[in-house]
């Protein structure tokens, strides 16, 4: 065999954001096909965190397809990392050494999808060295895609998205989640929850992180926050809302980058009044 012979093919012409749609749109088709079919279901750090046959089916795919396209990159996904808090920030500080990292979640609401609520996602993030410059967040039951690239805006279904207008918490439908990690991070944001509800119009508690970021993006939600996530929850959804026109920072207003995990994500006029709240009551991690 001849030694150019053996250089693994690579499919040329397609931008990063074109791929990270494809796996997006194909990991979410197969993953509501198998909504309320799958097979195994086990728990990883606590009761609360879920894992099923299909988060994995899901992410080996995208592993798959990313490496077609790009077998020289690096990638981060959710499945490939032991669970808990420090694996997930060893696994990311060691993932970070490449100048082009894919942060993978293949199934951001197991907990959903396992009991046929209609609301989980799939988010891939492209970061370049540290800075994530592609976020594709897909919700295969609306059938709904989340684009951003870095300096080049945010879409949905092709539309420019725009975070919402509130000004004031008293006219703002915010989101979080009740944390896996039992410890500490539940009672704290358990804490923010009660913090925030009576300050609020309403908290939405639905069960993706993606998801609730998209959504900020999207203006149908004016923040979100939540404390102890994962990178892969977090990479594509912070370049929506960044996009989008909003603000990032995790609880105590410092400026988002990959290892955060304590996150505030909203359309910024909110931001402040959103962390005073969870200072306050001492709810920032
Ligand atoms: C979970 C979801 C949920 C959030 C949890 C996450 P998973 O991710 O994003 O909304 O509250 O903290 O772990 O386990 O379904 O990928
Ligand atoms: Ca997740
Ligand atoms: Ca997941």
């Amino acid at each position: 065999m001849r030694n150019e012979e053996k250089v693994p093919y690579v499919v040329t012409g397609k931008s990063f954001t074109a791929v990270a749609v494809n796996c997006a749109a194909k990991a979410g088709e197969w993953i509501k096909s198998r909504l309320g079919q799958f097979k195994k279901l086990s728990t990883k750090s606590s009761m609360h965190d879920l894992v099923t046959e299909v988060d994995k089916g899901a992410e080996v795919m995208i592993r798959k397809l990313i490496m077609t396209h790009f077998p020289h990159h690096e990638i981060l996904g959710e499945e490939s990392v032991e669970p808990g808090r420090d694996a997930s920030q060893r696994a990311l500080e060691q993932a970070q050494k490449a100048e082009y990292l894919w942060i993978i979640d293949p199934l951001d609401g197991t907990t959903n999808f396992v009991h046929g609520f209609p609301y989980f996602s799939v988010s891939i993030a492209l970061a370049h060295k540290g800075e994530v410059i592609v976020g594709v967040v897909y919700d295969p039951i609306r059938d709904e895609l989340f684009v951003a690239e870095k300096g080049k805006g945010a879409y949905v279904h092709g539309a420019p998205m725009e975070v919402a207008k509130e000004s004031e918490l008293a006219d703002s439908l915010i989101a979080s989640g009740f944390p896996t990690e039992r410890e500490r991070a539940l009672p704290l944001n358990l804490a923010g929850i009660q913090a925030l509800a009576p300050q609020v119009r309403n908290i939405r508690t639905s069960g993706s992180a993606a998801l609730h970021m998209a959504y900020v993006a999207a203006g149908r939600l004016t923040g979100f926050w939540e404390l102890n996530l994962n990178a892969w929850d977090l990479a594509a959804g912070s370049l929506l809302i960044a996009e989008s026109g909003g603000r990032l920072t995790d609880t105590h207003g410092n400026p988002y980058h990959l290892a955060v995990r304590d996150i505030v994500g909203t359309n910024g006029h909110i931001h402040d009044a959103m962390i005073n709240v969870l200072k306050e009551a001492k709810a920032q991690g």
